[in-house]
């Protein structure tokens, strides 16, 4: 197995993990999805009551909380004190929860650990928001995805509406103008990209499109080091 690290970052919505996780797939790489430990963190807080906004309640707590990230199959699954957590963290309530503990920097520099180990070990497609400038500054090529804001919403409510949730797509478009604003104002660890990151705007794109684009800006990239 080839030994490359790929970092994608990129605001949310943008189709990070997808792309991520179809990159692992065709280069052969582990995809390894960080946003799952900070919902952890959150899924933890929320489970024994703590105000994920209050940091010193927050960081009092990570001494009791130990995490592993384990994988079969090319599936991550997180062990919460050797539990997994399964899809616990994938509701909506265990979003804001993670997203809230993500600004703190005592649980930032909990999970740092974990992630470099995962990045020494190599062989990974990593994505987050500061994988190319904290986590793996190193990385064979650190993609940047993003997408218009337009183009984020409508995706989302074709997701919605086909899980037969009712919802307006004016409505969605405003939630996702909001939420770009609250992560661009927060001052710890907003998505911003490395110097030498590869960007790529996938707003008119399909998955497909969006997975091409990259793999040819990894070959461009990796080629001349890489036979
Ligand atoms: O990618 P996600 O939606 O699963 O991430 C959950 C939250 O964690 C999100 O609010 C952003 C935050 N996060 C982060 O701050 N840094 C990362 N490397 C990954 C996620």
């Amino acid at each position: 197995m080839r030994n490359w690290k790929i970092a994608v970052d990129g605001p949310s919505g943008a189709g990070k993990s997808s792309l991520a996780r179809a990159l692992a797939k065709e280069l052969g790489l582990i995809y390894v999805d960080t946003g799952a430990l900070y919902r952890t963190i959150g899924l933890f807080m929320v489970e024994h009551d703590i105000d994920t906004h209050d940091s010193e309640a927050v960081a009092a707590r990570l001494g009791d909380i130990q995490l592993e990230l384990t994988y079969k199959n090319g599936t991550q699954s997180v062990l919460l004190n050797g539990v997994d957590v399964g899809e616990k963290i994938r509701t909506p309530q265990i979003s804001m929860a993670a997203s809230a503990v993500s600004a703190i920097p005592a649980v930032r520099e909990f999970l740092l650990g974990i992630q470099k180990d995962m990045a020494r070990r190599g062989g990974v497609v990593m994505d987050g928001r500061d994988i190319g400038t904290v986590i793996m500054p190193d990385a064979d090529a650190k993609l940047f995805l993003v997408a218009s804001p337009a183009a984020r919403a409508k995706r989302r409510y074709l997701e919605l509406c086909a899980k037969g949730i009712e919802c307006s797509f004016e409505q969605i478009l405003e939630e996702t103008n909001r939420r770009d604003e609250a992560d661009r104002e927060r001052n710890i660890a907003p998505a911003v990209p490395a110097e030498d990151a590869l960007f790529i705007d996938n707003s008119d794109y399909g998955p497909a499109e969006t997975v091409a684009e990259a793999m040819n800006l990894i070959a461009q990239k990796c080629a001349p080091k890489r036979s």
